[in-house]
């Protein structure tokens, strides 16, 4: 077995993330890695509804249709990300042409519609949805979001909804960061036993996997798959990347941008990274996949944000021009000695 993808055969997709940059080349290397090394793929950006639905009633499908033409030519498992998420939603959404803010009602139409459009031009094709994104704070609380201020706990279950009447056969996901949290747990699963009372379908829970070489702790990772998986759903990993750099001070605001110096210390490995770094992150991802695979009986698939170290947001967040190396690939697009490792490990 020389290929992520054989390796994990049987026990679940690994996916990988596209952006526009990929699909609208896909003659570069990359892409050949993807081939190569992963049987599932989702859009980065170009399916949430600011990329898709500029202005109410103009559908701009064009990246969008070439992904999932590339998909479908390539046997890929596709999954659509997002249809209804606070951030990079368009601001029409949410008012009238005066600028107020508009009914409940009315909002429930646009959901409604926006649902129906996309998931509808891909019924059948794309396999599985991420209905809704990031509605639930650490703390287990509502986020206070404009589709919750306007509709309140039910726009969950009316996107819910929605999706299924477009495409009754897609699988339907609640996907969020921060999901090993205790406080988050909790309210995730409440939000979604609160849905199933309701004869809501809903399919799968995405555990955005955005993590860092200390943070989040693998028990409390282990313990949220769990505790998801009794709820009857599927688990998948979403989002996967592992960040080697400093975070940022949640308290520096705006001195981020004109601070120079704080910039720097926040991209330290600019020529590759030191060695004991490199173990770490090694470490930690084998212990990540470790657990997945123990757990594979739970864990319909495990999806990367990204092919290769270049086309990671981490490199751009929360300043541009960081160097980042939260992937499985180089930036050059060979391998690095993890993915060896990895497929050792799942033999
Ligand atoms: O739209 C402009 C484009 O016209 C321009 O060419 C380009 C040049 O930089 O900027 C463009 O938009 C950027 C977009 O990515 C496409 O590259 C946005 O500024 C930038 O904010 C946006 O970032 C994306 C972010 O979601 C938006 O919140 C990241 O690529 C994407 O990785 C990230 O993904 C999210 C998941 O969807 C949900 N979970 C968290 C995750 C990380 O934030």
């Amino acid at each position: 077995t020389e290929t992520l993808k054989e390796a994990f055969e049987g026990k679940f997709h690994i996916g990988a993330a596209l952006s526009a940059n990929h699909i609208n080349n896909q003659g570069q290397a990359s892409m050949e890695v993807l081939n190569t090394h992963f049987n599932s793929i989702v859009a980065e950006n170009n399916m949430k509804s600011g990329m898709i639905q500029i202005r109410e009633g103009e559908f701009n499908f064009d990246v969008a249709d070439k992904f999932i033409e590339y998909g479908e030519a390539n046997d890929m498992h596709i999954v659509g990300h997002t249809l209804i998420w606070h951030s990079q939603a368009p601001r029409w959404f949410f008012t009238d042409s005066d600028g107020n803010t508009v009914s409940p009602e009315v909002l429930a139409q646009r959901m409604k519609d926006h649902i129906h459009t996309v998931v509808g031009r891909y019924k059948g094709k794309v396999k599985g949805w991420d209905v809704v994104n990031e509605a639930i704070l650490d703390d287990g609380s509502w986020r206070k979001s404009k589709f919750y201020e306007i509709l309140g706990e039910d726009f969950m279950k009316l996107a819910f909804q929605f999706a299924h009447e477009a495409d009754p056969e897609a699988e339907l996901y609640y996907n969020d960061f921060s999901m090993a949290q205790p406080g988050k747990r909790e309210g995730v699963v409440k939000m979604v036993k609160n849905l199933q009372a309701q004869g809501v379908k809903i399919d799968g829970i995405g555990m955005q996997g955005h993590i860092g070489l200390e943070h989040p702790k693998i028990q409390e990772f282990e313990k949220s798959i769990l505790a998801y998986s009794e709820l009857g759903v599927t688990v998948m990993i979403t989002e996967l990347d592992l960040s080697v750099l400093p975070s940022p001070r949640r308290d520096m605001g705006a001195e981020i941008s004109t601070n120079i110096e704080y910039q720097q210390s926040l991209n330290p490995y600019t020529e590759g990274l030191p060695e004991d770094v490199q173990k770490q992150f090694d470490e930690r991802y084998l212990a990540f996949f470790k657990l997945f695979l123990d757990h594979h009986d739970k864990i319909s698939r495990v999806t990367l944000w990204g092919i290769n170290d270049g086309d990671s947001w981490k490199n751009g967040w929360p300043v541009r021009g960081r160097t980042d190396y939260p992937l499985l690939f180089n930036r050059d697009n060979t391998p690095k000695s993890i993915v060896k490792d990895l497929i050792e490990l799942a033999a």
